[in-house]
């Protein structure tokens, strides 16, 4: 049972396991957001997580991914058997895209993180999950992060699209900064927020574009791209909605992150996506993100004041 395999008597290293991490743990009390990826750190079991997790997901990318993530997967070369250095991983990605991957030791403020995105730098969880909790996970790993989202960014249509959507954080900040009033400057910025978190889930995290023979849709969310029973569920089962991409109802519209999604919107192309981003700026400098829908995602006071407090 791989389930047992960290807890072998020849396991002698102390491992990078979400929420069992020493580095990471120390790293926070020392306030370092930016890291490096401790490798020779990695247990055993934690290599053993990484090579089930590929394996098992390699027929249903296949399947049910968009044909520009599978080219990532092969550009990329990941390790089915090790987790990847990311130095390896910047190697191939950076030519392409300038994407980079960057290791930190926890949540990133969201202006910091959308920033991060303008400068074409990937925030990135250098932990992995438990080997025998392989399915469910609220936080994000090495394997959501790596194997999920960065495949995308050696696109260059994708990686313009995501890059953008860090330049409409900047407007963001210029736009809230001129608000007076301490109240409303405060409630503007959490509705602007909502509806890019919003938007960034709907699309980055749980995307479907149309597939290229026009037949069905294919996946190119992280969420998704991550996730062995719901990349499967939500381009197959009857249980979800799945609609063209509409900007006044994303933005409008709530989410839950522990459990399936019911409702997904596709996307026609990369190309579509990155319009849809400057629609979404124009929207927020015409004052039309200001009094959206309440509800999920609840923002904290740190990403609120991450982004009126951001020096631009
Ligand atoms: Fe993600």
């Amino acid at each position: 049972m791989a389930a047992t395999v960290g807890h072998s008597k020849t396991e002698s290293k102390p491992g990078l396991t979400t929420n069992r991490a020493q580095f990471i743990e120390d790293a926070r009390v020392h306030g370092n957001l930016y890291i490096e990826q401790p490798y020779e750190l990695y247990s055993a079991e934690n290599h053993e997580a990484w090579r089930q997790l590929f394996a098992r997901m390699g027929e249903r990318w296949q399947r049910y991914a968009n044909p520009r993530f599978l080219q990532g997967v092969e550009t990329l070369c990941l390790d089915p058997s090790a987790v990847p250095r990311l130095e390896d991983v910047n190697k191939f990605m950076a030519p392409r895209t300038g994407f980079k991957a960057k290791a930190v030791s926890g949540y990133v403020p969201a202006f910091l993180f959308f920033d991060s995105l303008r400068k074409r730098e990937f925030p990135t969880t250098i932990t992995i999950r438990d080997s025998d909790r392989l399915d469910y996970l609220p936080e994000p790993d090495i394997f959501h992060d790596i194997a999920g989202h960065v495949p995308m960014h050696t696109d260059p249509a994708f990686a313009d699209a995501l890059a953008r959507f860090g330049e409409v954080a900047q407007t963001a900040v210029q736009i809230v900064k001129k608000i007076k009033d301490p109240t409303e400057q405060v409630r503007r910025t959490t509705s602007i927020m909502k509806a890019m978190a919003r938007f960034f889930w709907f699309t980055i995290e749980f995307g479907l574009m149309r597939a290229p023979d026009g037949k069905g849709v294919k996946a190119y969310g992280s969420g998704l791209l991550s996730s062995y029973g719901e990349l499967q569920h939500s381009v197959e089962s009857p249980m979800v909605q799945r609609y063209p991409l509409q900007l006044e109802w994303v933005i409008n519209q709530y989410f839950e992150i522990d459990h399936y999604q019911p409702l997904l919107f596709i996307v026609d192309s990369f190309e579509n996506l990155f319009e849809q981003v400057g629609v979404l700026e124009e929207w927020m400098k015409a004052g039309r993100l200001d009094n959206v829908s309440p509800g999920e995602p609840a923002l904290s006071d740190v990403d609120v004041r991450s982004f009126i407090d951001a020096s631009i």
